[in-house]
């Protein structure tokens, strides 16, 4: 078996020659007397020809094929009559003439055709094996294949090692669930599952290999979105004797490369910055779309003395950890023109955000006009009138939309209505692409369900020097003001995802333990889970950050796809389950007694009974 051409190769230059090619029939005519074949193969299409003026016996044996059999066939290319020609195919100026095929298999019917679009994710992944025929699908894997590539190809230029982390290890504190794997020989213990290579690459700082990657499969238990999957590839890396400038730049060449070789676009560097602080303001999401003009507008002393209760009170609303309660505006140009249905339908999407409504006003004209068309504007005296138009310089044909609540709900809410009207009101370029990198993000949050403070990025993210005294500060609402402190991470965001997030790291032994002692980690707990990092801290560990980058949001997005699914071959559905193979699923019981389980799933179904 030898093939001289992939399908979509064979064009005009080829004609009078001889080829071998192996494909599926991927669609057969039957022209009175002369049978057409689509061959498939990777590559494309290519159209060959049985006909009986130059072969009776191959045209009669030609009858039996049927979509999807597997062929192998011998023939001469030619140039296609004039009014046969398909401009629509690449290999559209020709045809081969068959002399000789032999049937390698057949296939069944399928269950649906594979030019379908209208397909249920049900269906495509039952049969992914014929779901990844499909053209869409095998750019797809190409397409992610020469970027995955093409990062190789650059990181191995700037002096990077690839090198292999474990995956059966211990947890990860990345914020999700670990996945647990049994150890036959240690009865009673698990592996988890690596959430990140995170403790091993900084563990490879410490030996000295100073700039290291993998691309590599990381493990989290989360909540699935169209935009995550429990397993998922990062592109990881991390560099010695670096700062935040470092790391972005290379994570910069890295983006460069991929859209110029990949995609034929140029990402403009150095990607723009902006801080955590600005982008809550201005955007109420970490992760702005920034090619949305809209911006968020904070009113809250504006609004401390009106008489509507709902905006008044938020003033003097606090708790622990920076809590504190907050009235922002949407401004919406020329918004005065939305229905009350399409605002009605705002206020039900906020509230799926918490809100507990969404106050508007249309602007008509000047407030002297008693132009303003709203449900609230009968509460503003004229200076809050007045107050409202030069805090978010609303104009005559704007709608602004408000938001009063606990600050992080309205950011939530407004931030995402924001996102919502901008694509609905085509305020958004669909062909940009929109990079920002947003810094500093803080270092802790407090979590009022444990009464305690959580990492915002992970435990091994280096604070920022000028905020340390925030450790030491006064309380205020009975707690340290930790939320104050400013840390050295940073993400990268493309079209209002994250599709990186990286931090400097903290390298000295005592700040690595106040860290996790601020966790509230005790002593204990912390040489139990990280001793070994602490331990390795303590001999030489130098200066290090680093980042990751997530692959499948990066592919997706590139190529302009709704979920990451469509860019992995096998997915796993939103219940975390693999269709195809049936997976997860039960075991057998000497399977789980080698192991030292036992599973109480069903006596818990008989203890509800
Ligand atoms: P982080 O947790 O921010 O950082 O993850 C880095 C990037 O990985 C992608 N990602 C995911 N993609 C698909 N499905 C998921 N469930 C999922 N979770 C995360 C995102 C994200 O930006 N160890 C640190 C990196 C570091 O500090 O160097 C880390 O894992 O695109
Ligand atoms: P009410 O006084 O409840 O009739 O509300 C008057 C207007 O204010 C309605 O348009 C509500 O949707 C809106 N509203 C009520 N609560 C809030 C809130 N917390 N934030 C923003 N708007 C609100």
């Amino acid at each position: 078996m030898k093939r001289s051409h992939f399908c979509n190769d064979v064009r005009t230059e080829q004609i009078g020659e001889r080829v071998t090619l192996f494909g599926w029939v991927n669609r057969r005519r039957d022209h009175g007397g002369v049978i057409f074949v689509d061959l498939r193969d990777r590559s494309g299409l290519v159209q060959v020809v049985f006909s009986p003026q130059r072969n009776v016996d191959i045209h009669q044996q030609a009858h039996v094929l049927r979509n999807e059999f597997v062929l192998q066939i011998e023939g001469k290319v030619a140039s296609r009559p004039k009014e046969t020609e398909n401009p629509k195919m690449d290999t559209g100026l020709i045809e081969v003439e068959v002399d000789s095929f032999v049937i390698l298999n057949s296939s069944k019917t399928l269950p649906f055709l594979l030019d379908d679009e209208d397909l249920g994710e049900n269906t495509r992944l039952t049969y992914r094996f014929l779901d990844l025929r499909r053209p869409q699908m095998q750019h797809n894997m190409a397409f992610r294949h020469r970027v995955n590539h093409t990062i190789r190809n650059v990181l191995d230029e700037a002096g990077f090692l690839d090198i292999e982390t474990p995956m059966l290890t211990r947890s990860t504190p990345e914020g999700a669930r670990d996945y647990l794997v049994p150890s036959r020989v240690n009865p009673g213990q698990f592996y988890a599952l690596p959430q990140s290579p995170q403790l091993f690459k900084q563990l490879l700082m410490i030996s000295g290999y100073d700039r290291y990657f993998q691309i590599t499969r990381c493990f989290r238990d989360e909540d699935l979105r169209a935009d995550r999957q429990p397993e998922f590839t990062q592109i990881d890396l991390e560099m010695a004797f670096v700062d935040e400038a470092d790391v972005m730049e290379v994570t910069e060449s890295i983006i460069k490369k991929s859209f110029s070789t990949a995609l034929a676009t140029e990402v403009k560097t150095p990607i723009p910055t902006i801080t955590y602080a600005e982008a809550m303001e201005k955007y109420g999401l970490d992760a702005p779309d920034i090619r949305n003009p809209l911006t968020l507008t904070d009113i809250t002393t504006e609004m401390k003395d009106t008489s509507f209760k709902v905006f008044s009170s938020q003033s003097s609303f606090k708790g622990p950890g920076g809590v504190r309660g907050a009235v922002k505006v949407l401004r919406v140009p020329g918004g005065a023109k939305l229905t009350r249905k399409q605002i009605d339908n705002y206020t039900k999407f906020v509230e799926i955000y918490g809100a507990k409504g969404l106050a508007w006003i249309k602007i008509n004209g000047p407030w002297q006009e008693d132009s303003w068309q709203s449900p609230i504007v009968k509460f503003f005296s004229d200076e809050e009138k007045a107050a409202i138009v030069t805090a978010t310089g609303a104009e005559t044909g704007d709608i602004l939309f408000f938001g009063a609540d606990k600050l992080s709900v309205v950011n939530e809410a407004l931030g995402r209505l924001r996102v919502a009207v901008g694509n609905d009101m085509e305020m958004v370029d669909p062909d940009a692409f929109g990079f920002v990198w947003v810094t500093e993000f803080p270092l802790l949050q407090w979590d009022n369900d444990s009464k305690r403070f959580d990492a915002v990025h992970h435990p091994f993210t280096a604070p920022m020097e000028e905020d340390l005294h925030y450790m030491e500060a006064e309380l205020e609402e009975g707690v340290l003001p930790l939320h104050k402190i400013r840390s050295r991470a940073y993400d990268l965001v493309l079209n209002g995802t994250e599709i990186g997030g990286g931090s400097i790291r903290i390298h000295n032994p005592e700040m690595q333990r106040k860290m996790l002692a601020l966790l509230s980690i005790d002593a204990e707990e912390a040489d139990d889970k990280f001793g070994f990092l602490l331990k390795a801290l303590e001999f030489g560990a130098p200066p290090h950050g680093g980042l990751a980058l997530g692959m499948d949001r990066l592919i997706a997005i590139m190529l302009k796809v709704e979920s990451i699914r469509d860019v992995i071959a096998f997915p796993k559905t939103q219940k975390a389950g693999c269709v195809l193979t049936q997976s997860p699923s039960t075991v057998d019981q000497n399977q789980l007694r080698d192991l030292y389980l036992r599973s109480t799933f069903r006596a818990k179904i008989e203890e509800k009974a």
